[in-house]
């Protein structure tokens, strides 16, 4: 869908502390309503997740990642300050640094004093949070050519060619790539690999990946006592309201997480606490009370399990990092 798009370009270049900005998400209203309303009205009604991160959805996402309960982020961080010469050395320096998912920018921020890259590009598809968080950077490395792109890459790693043909560096930290199943996780994979041969030299990807552990560890992550990761999950409801103009309401939703063990894969799921309807224009769904819609999944893996995947991808020679218990893992995988 997006690449059916022209790309709008809206930053002023000639301003050097304005960093360009491609917008290629531009969401088609008619799409988006049949999309949604698809998903409701399937047997087992679902959304698509990507609806979780309206403005609101980012915040409350940063909110999760400082949550006591929620170590992906924090150990992951950790993997990186231990490691991060050494991934520079296996990597090397002077990329096109491309940041999958890129939300505040933080992440990416604090490697490249280490990785020195040529250039930044910040991907992310939601646009405005993004577009915040990039000027703010730019503001503090004015001539540090920096991209801005508002995209969807889920579907398809549709890059424009202002990315330039430096040699790329991928970047796709906090477990991303466990809300994928882990075909559709291959296919992406194989997608960033042709991508980095696209680019002159070397390159390659540096990824972050959850692994599995104890249950009870898991399902706090995914359901913290302070109950942001509910708030996260049901605001989707709201902004899902905005966009099909349904009346949800979220008194009536409650969150829920689990850990599939059989499937290695945390689930997201929202129930309605009793029997309830839905209604939006051209359409109506009945839930049975404790009926749900399934959000998200995020999949866990094994080192050796996605160290297989690369390679599978066309990734040679995969590096892991882990952190002393071994919750987490950090992969350097040459294209
Ligand atoms: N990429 C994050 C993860 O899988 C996304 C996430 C964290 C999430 N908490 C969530 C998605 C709660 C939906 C609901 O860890």
């Amino acid at each position: 869908m997006p690449n059916k798009l022209i790309a709008n370009k809206t930053a002023n270049k000639t301003a050097k502390s304005q960093p360009v900005f491609i917008q290629r998400y531009i969401e088609n209203k008619d799409e988006v309503r049949a999309e949604l309303q698809q998903g409701l009205l399937a047997r087992a009604a679902t959304t698509m997740p990507k609806y979780l991160y309206d403005a609101l959805g980012s915040r409350l996402f940063e909110a999760i990642t400082e949550l006591p309960e929620y170590y992906p982020t924090r150990v992951e961080a950790s993997i990186f300050e231990q490691f991060l010469p050494e991934m520079a050395a296996v990597a090397g320096l002077g990329h096109t640094l491309i940041d999958l998912g890129a939300g505040n920018c933080e992440k990416a921020a604090r490697m490249f004093e280490t990785l020195r890259p040529a250039k930044y590009v910040a991907v992310d598809i939601s646009v405005d949070f993004l577009k915040q968080a990039l000027t703010t950077l730019q503001r503090q490395s004015p001539d540090f050519p920096m991209l801005g792109l508002g995209m969807d890459f889920s579907a398809s790693l549709d890059l424009p060619s202002e990315i330039g043909t430096g040699s790329r560096l991928f970047f796709y930290p906090g477990s991303s790539i466990g809300n994928f199943t882990p075909a559709d996780a291959l296919l992406f994979l194989r997608q960033i690999h042709i991508a980095c041969k696209q680019g002159a030299g070397q390159g390659g990807l540096l990824i972050g990946v959850d692994l599995v552990k104890s249950s009870t560890v898991l399902q706090a992550a995914y359901d913290d006592a302070l109950g942001v990761t509910a708030a996260f999950n049901r605001n989707m409801l709201l902004h899902i309201n905005q966009l099909l103009g349904s009346d949800f309401n979220i008194a009536q939703w409650q969150h829920r997480a689990l850990f599939n063990t059989k499937l290695s894969r945390i689930e997201m799921h929202l129930d309605a606490t009793e029997e309830l309807t839905v209604r939006w224009d051209g359409g109506e769904r009945k839930f049975a009370k404790n009926e749900g819609i399934h959000t998200e999944n995020s999949y866990k893996y094994t080192v050796e399990s996605f160290s297989q995947l690369l390679k599978n991808a066309g990734f040679q020679d995969v590096k892991p990092w882990q952190d002393a218990k071994q919750q987490f893992c950090v992969f350097w995988a040459k294209a």
